[in-house]
């Protein structure tokens, strides 16, 4: 991948691709580690007095304005996360653009609304990745987690600008691969949560190289009620909670002793309905099994970095990606355009 390190950002105008697509509630941004995973990046920029604008999607606002998605309701938020003063624009490309980064003073940064209100994001029309383009320099994309959607703001723009990947983005990669391929073994991976068909894939391709996958939540449900074969590496509950809302003890003992062998852990998604206690008995038991286990550790997925939020557990893990669905694509060997156009 073409870096940000690699190219002279000195005085440059940049558009910096960001995944602020977090919940919020009552205009607080309630997924802090996602909003702080630019943090590098945006401060490498500004220390080499770049002008910097950050684009992002929220929601799924079906290419028009909602009220409910803007980013005025959280930009206070986002500009205390990250530290720093970020201003907003109410336009996602033309002269209002124009006119916020002249503004800009230095040390601050511009927050362009979100690029979704624009139907031409989604269908990656090319137009449109002009006009966004219009008014920058270099083009840096951090948002692994939107890598694997071949839209205008993560693609399109790509191939206009020059693009480079954020010091986020390449250490997403660095460590994904780490697990991906050759990981030291035993290598176990845990997987939970819901959406079967995208984990499927994913369980298909870790019996190449992970010697247990222990498979928990709706996914293991679902397994179990369309009795689906697996191959031998693959571990589901024996014994659950309550209509099958968590995982049950004895599975909770199999797990962890498992867990406590590894040398490689990947997980994506929670064991059980842990927003519901005492649902959330398994979710937090392999959670302190895998701390426990002294294993690289590499966790992902909305629902699990949420319970190391809660549980102030984000430094407990070798390696937290940002990557929901982008992660389950990476890792099951599909190609992502967000990454691909940085490679050209
Ligand atoms: C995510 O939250 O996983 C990313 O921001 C992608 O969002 P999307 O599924 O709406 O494209």
């Amino acid at each position: 991948m073409r870096r940000i390190q690699d190219v002279d950002a000195y005085n440059k105008c940049m558009l910096l691709r960001v995944d602020f697509n977090v919940a919020a509630e009552n205009g607080k941004a309630m997924e802090k580690f996602k909003i702080e995973s630019c943090r590098e990046t945006l401060k490498y920029l500004l220390d080499k007095n770049a002008k910097v604008a950050l684009i992002s999607h929220l929601g799924r606002p079906n290419g028009r304005y909602d009220k409910e998605f803007s980013f005025k309701n959280i930009v206070g938020s986002i500009s205390s996360i990250l530290k720093i003063p970020v201003k907003f624009c109410d336009d996602i490309v033309g002269d209002k653009v124009r006119e916020g980064l002249n503004k800009l003073k230095s040390g601050q940064v511009l927050l362009l609304e979100n690029v979704r209100f624009h139907s031409g994001e989604e269908s990656n029309d090319e137009n449109f990745a002009r006009q966004l383009a219009e008014n920058f320099d270099i083009f840096v994309n951090d948002a692994f987690s939107v890598c694997h959607r071949n839209q205008a703001s993560v693609t399109g723009v790509a191939k206009i600008l020059p693009g480079l990947a954020g010091f986020r983005l390449q250490k997403e990669i660095e460590n994904l691969d780490k697990v991906k391929n050759n990981p030291e073994q035993p290598a176990v991976a845990i997987i939970g949560g819901a959406k079967t068909e995208t984990k499927l894939p994913l369980i298909n391709k870790f019996k190449e190289e992970y010697k247990y996958i222990l498979v928990g939540g709706k996914v293991a449900n679902e397994a179990l009620d369309q009795k689906i074969k697996f191959s031998s590496q693959v571990v589901l509950p024996e014994d659950f909670e309550e209509s099958q809302l968590d995982i049950g003890p004895r599975t909770i003992k199999k797990f962890t002793e498992i867990i406590s062998t590894a040398k490689t852990i990947v997980w994506n998604g929670p064991m059980g309905k842990f927003e519901v206690p005492p649902f959330d008995k398994g979710t937090r038991a392999i959670l302190s099994a895998v701390v426990s286990s002294g294993a690289f550790s590499l966790v992902g997925g909305g629902e699990s970095v949420q319970v190391l939020e809660q549980e102030n557990m984000i430094d407990k893990i070798s390696f937290v990606s940002t990557g929901g669905g982008a992660m389950l694509e990476y890792l099951s060997g599909n190609p992502l355009p967000g990454i691909d156009v940085l490679r050209n």
